[in-house]
């Protein structure tokens, strides 16, 4: 098959071409949108990534010029109209798991670089200045952490902290027993959890039930100086309101992989230009923010992973099998 493969940055380019052995790969680099949909043409199938625009109209485009599959390379498909593709007769296949691990260790990283302010102590040190005024984090040995979402990504981030000696909180309508087990897991609910946690770690999938669950009514509910890390999708937090929690103290720290708008900004250089987000703008005027530009996924398993579950989609697909992988609405 000719596949258009796009938002193919050069951190995973090398990945594809190595995994990808049965198919022509047409690699572009730039965004899926319906102006740059017609770079598909004459192709079977295309690959986006979460910050590729798979809507109706830009579906409909690819549709008309006889794309009909669309292989993700991403476990989220929030960014596909599963509808409008299977009314075009378009399937769609994504890649369910490819490191949790990866993701659950970046979160940990995020709540260290801030707990014992590891950025800001690396630029003092540049500067030649070695104080520590500033610079005083905690424990994290016996610290209460929340984690609300308890599946692949969230279970591997309490083994981490229960291994830091840190208690565990969850909230998740399905209880995995064997977290309680093994770790000593409680689960509660959220308010509860806002209620007891000097750290929330989130870990769920953005959903109605899910979006802006971190507003002024649940920071107002949490813990003065906590600590929020989000590696899941921005639209779980409202950045305003975090912003205000900010300002006014309530909320100590933020650790955020991703961002509400970050389709504009993220995996992209903008060092050139002038920035246009003031909410973004503003957050990186605090020094107890650390943001990446969505980057937990980033190691070179999870990298080797979703071109090999990428390839194997493909060639169902063009083998005329089923495909395990495939969404259906
Ligand atoms: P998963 O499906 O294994 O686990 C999600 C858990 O969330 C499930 O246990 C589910 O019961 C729970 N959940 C669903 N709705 C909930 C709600 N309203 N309240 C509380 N819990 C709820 O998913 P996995 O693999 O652990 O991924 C979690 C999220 O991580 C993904 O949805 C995705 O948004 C994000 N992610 C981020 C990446 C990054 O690079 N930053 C990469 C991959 C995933």
């Amino acid at each position: 098959m000719k596949v258009s493969v796009f938002s193919a940055h050069k951190f995973e380019q090398s990945y594809l071409e190595e995994a990808v052995h049965n198919h022509q790969l047409r690699l572009i680099e730039t965004r899926l949108t319906t102006n740059t949909a017609g770079l598909a043409e004459g192709c079977d199938a295309v690959s986006v990534f979460v910050s590729d625009d798979a809507s109706a109209p830009v579906l409909e485009k690819l549709s008309r010029l006889g794309v009909k599959y669309l292989a993700l390379r991403s476990a989220g498909f929030n960014h596909v109209d599963l509808q409008k593709a299977e009314e075009l007769g378009i399937k769609v296949a994504r890649v369910p798991e490819y490191s949790p691990a990866a993701i659950a260790e970046h979160t940990v990283a995020l709540m260290l670089a801030l707990n014992r302010k590891l950025p800001r102590a690396h630029h003092r040190i540049r500067d030649l200045n070695f104080s520590l005024d500033g610079l005083v984090g905690f424990d994290m040995e016996g610290k209460t952490v929340g984690i609300v979402g308890t599946g692949k990504i969230g279970s591997k981030v309490a083994a981490i902290l229960h291994g830091f000696g840190c208690h565990i909180l969850a909230y998740d309508p399905y209880v995995n027993e064997s977290l309680v087990k093994k770790y000593g897991v409680k689960y509660i609910d959220f308010e509860e959890l806002c209620q007891s946690s000097h750290i929330i770690s989130f870990h769920l999938p953005l959903s109605p039930a899910s979006r802006y669950m971190v507003n002024k009514e649940s920071i107002k509910k949490m813990k003065k100086g906590v600590m929020l890390v989000n590696t899941s999708r921005g639209a779980l937090v409202n950045t305003v309101d975090v912003i205000e929690g900010l300002k006014n103290g309530q909320i100590g720290a933020m650790g955020m992989d991703v961002y509400e708008e970050e389709e504009d900004l993220f995996f992209e250089d903008h060092s050139e230009d002038i920035l246009q987000d003031d909410v973004i703008a503003r957050l990186l005027t605090f020094q107890n923010v650390l943001i990446t530009s969505h980057q937990a996924f980033l190691t070179k398993e999870a990298l080797e992973k979703i071109a090999e579950v990428t390839a194997f989609n493909l060639d169902c697909w063009d083998k005329n099998k089923p495909c395990p992988n495939e969404l259906n609405v």
